[in-house]
């Protein structure tokens, strides 16, 4: 008897010290300013990012039974109505011999990316890793048989590139999900994506599962969902899904497409308390930016996301840098987006383009990293980006009176140089609490002349 009583006792006392020590999982939810400081910082410093849309669509590159189908490359599935069975044939041909990770990887470096954010899996549901939980998969599925996100991954390492992740909740293959023709969708202009309310829990734990698979095997640091608009997917989905993950990996950044309803712009609503760390701007700037809110506009170099062998609609260097630049400027992240061939290879004017804009960060990288919003409204002739003790005045038209007024008062002013030539000393003068920058004759460069102002001033 009492050997008995010990045991139940001791298994009482054991149960009890495990339950102690088992953390409950965290409310992320509530977080300090402090702590979301410290996780955001390395993504607020980076400012450039490289989107990398890429998947079966890359297979039809936007064209159907010999019909040229209009709209985003990756939404051909839904655009054509392709049948999910039919669209599922293309990774018989998606068999990218000519990828090479360390190439993409250091183009990135080349233009001055700092962070790579790539499809995992996007609304057609197809994987570009091996996914244990699904055949529908690089590996299971094509020819190619190898694991893209883990070739890309090491040399994202190599290369000194954040590795992260794209994810779709939206998924036109998995069979707990499926379109209603009936019900019309502006967004696709075709059916509805609905869910069979009793499959959804089987999805909810297919896409744990790969979201887990991607977060051990690749150890992302961001995640960025989509496809959160379904009816289906609430508020409460996202919230508990953001906790889920931050309780895996605590130091992740998650988008606010997490949650449901992104709505507006930036879908950006915490005062709503939906769950995400990041307003998503998609193929706009906001106008002043998202004041008090980390932001990060998206945006392609021609019209797709995914490759459409006919979409040549680019936009100049010129265009992607002053996006660049106007972005930094109001305190957000640039994502641009290239859309590689299904055999591996980045179309050359996404290439050259991006060349080019690392030519251009190579010598005022200075002015674009680790800096924060302009002090001031923006200027006629550029914008402002600033550091703690420097001002940045990038210069898009260059005044014709070689004259560049600066709302600082000349007493706080230090210094004053191109940041192209760091060593020549440029004058300026005081007009009452204001200064005069006395430029040379010329912009040294046509795309956008960096001129750095040292000060002592509080801005
Ligand atoms: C949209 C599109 C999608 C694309 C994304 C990028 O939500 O549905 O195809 O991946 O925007 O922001």
């Amino acid at each position: 008897m009492k050997r008995a009583i010990l045991f139940v006792m001791s298994v009482f006392l054991i149960s009890l010290l495990f339950a102690f020590c088992q953390q409950a999982p965290r409310d992320y939810m509530q977080e300090t300013k402090a702590e979301k400081d410290a996780r955001m910082q390395w993504w607020r410093d980076a400012k450039f990012g490289m989107f990398i849309h890429w998947g079966l669509y890359a297979v039809p590159a936007g064209e159907y039974q010999g019909e040229k189908i209009q709209g985003i490359g990756e939404w051909i599935q839904a655009k054509a109505n392709i049948p999910r069975e039919e669209y599922a044939k293309f990774a018989d041909q998606f068999n990218p011999t000519q990828f090479n990770a360390d190439a993409w990887a250091a183009l990135a470096k080349e233009a001055g990316i700092k962070y790579m954010v790539i499809t995992s899996k996007h609304h057609d549901g197809f994987a570009l890793f091996d996914s244990k939980v699904s055949d529908y998969d690089v590996v299971d599925a094509t020819p190619y048989g190898k694991d893209l996100l883990a070739q890309l991954k090491t040399a994202c390492d190599a290369h000194g590139i954040s590795f992260n992740t794209y994810y779709s909740i939206l998924d036109w293959h998995h069979p707990a999900q499926y379109v209603d023709p009936e019900a019309k969708n502006p967004r696709a202009g075709h059916g509805k994506n609905k869910i069979y309310p009793e499959r959804k829990q089987e999805y909810l734990e297919y896409m744990k599962t790969q979201l887990k698979e991607i977060i051990s095997n690749y150890d992302v640091g961001v995640l960025w969902f989509d496809g959160e608009w379904q009816d289906w997917w609430t508020k409460e989905d996202g919230i508990e899904l953001y906790n889920w993950l931050r309780n895996i990996k605590p130091s992740l950044i998650i988008n606010n497409r997490v949650g449901a309803a992104r709505g507006g712009m930036s879908g950006f609503d915490k005062e709503e308390g939906h769950a995400g760390d990041f307003g998503t701007p998609e193929q706009e700037i906001p106008d002043t930016g998202i004041p008090g809110t980390d932001w990060e506009s998206c945006m392609t170099m021609n019209d797709t996301w995914g490759y459409k062998y006919f979409d040549d609609n680019w936009k100049s260097t010129k265009v992607l840098l002053h996006n660049l630049i106007d972005i930094v400027s109001k305190g957000g992240n640039y994502l641009l987006n290239i859309g590689p061939k299904a055999d591996g290879t980045i179309p050359d004017e996404s290439i050259i383009r991006l060349q080019e804009m690392g030519a251009w960060l190579a010598v005022n990288g200075d002015a674009i990293y680790g800096t924060t919003a302009s002090p001031f409204e923006k200027p006629e002739w550029g914008r402002y980006t600033q550091k703690p003790g420097k001002l940045f005045a990038h210069i898009f038209d260059w005044p014709e009176n070689n004259k560049l007024d600066i709302p600082l008062d000349s007493k706080d002013i230090k210094r004053v140089y191109l940041l192209s030539a760091p060593d020549v000393d440029i004058r300026f003068r005081a007009i009452s609490d204001e200064t005069v920058v006395l430029l040379p004759d010329n912009a040294p460069d046509e795309i956008a002349s960096v001129i750095v102002i040292e000060h002592t001033g509080q801005l």
